[in-house]
């Protein structure tokens, strides 16, 4: 099966993040792309997955507005069912995962992990433990995938 991994992201946090993650979700023995949402112009573009990661870093404590323009994408492309997760990088709020995921799950009636919303901080990035909780968010939602045949 395939997960998109999609993210916005100012000064590469959040990108990094997606990386790592996508390592994750190839440990768990499943395909993945990681799209910036740029990239993703058409609804189109977000067919054929099995699974999505949506990601953004919180700004002014919220996400993006190109995340926000992306979700209403998203919208049109129909992914009930569908497994998903939603991450960001942050420093100290921390907001933009959390309604992302709130989106995915109660507009988009898509199938969220029980991890909830992923947000990693900052400074955490770098080190070996940030690396392995992005991995194990990615793993864990590669192997809900697996689950669910
Ligand atoms: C102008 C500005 C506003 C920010 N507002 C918030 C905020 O409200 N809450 C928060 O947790 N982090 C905030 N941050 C920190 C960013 O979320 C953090 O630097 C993040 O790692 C950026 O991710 P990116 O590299 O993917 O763009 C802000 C940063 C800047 C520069």
């Amino acid at each position: 099966m395939k997960v998109l991994i999609a993210y916005d992201s100012r000064t590469g946090h959040t990108e990094k993040m997606a990386q790592y993650m996508a390592e994750g979700v190839r440990f768990s023995g499943n395909e993945v792309e990681v799209k910036k949402i740029s990239d993703i112009k058409t609804e189109a573009d977000l067919q054929g997955y099995n699974g999505y990661l949506f990601g953004s870093p919180t700004y002014h404590r919220d996400m993006t507005q190109g995340m926000k323009t992306f979700l209403f994408l998203a919208q049109k492309a129909k992914l009930q069912g569908k497994v998903g997760g939603a991450f960001g990088s942050y420093t100290h709020s921390g907001d933009a995962p959390k309604y992302i995921y709130e989106t995915m799950q109660y507009v988009f009636d898509m199938n969220m992990t029980d991890l909830g919303s992923f947000n990693l901080k900052e400074a955490m990035i770098d080190k070996a433990e940030g690396m392995k909780a992005c991995q194990d968010y990615g793993r864990v939602v590669g192997e809900k995938l697996n689950a669910a045949g």
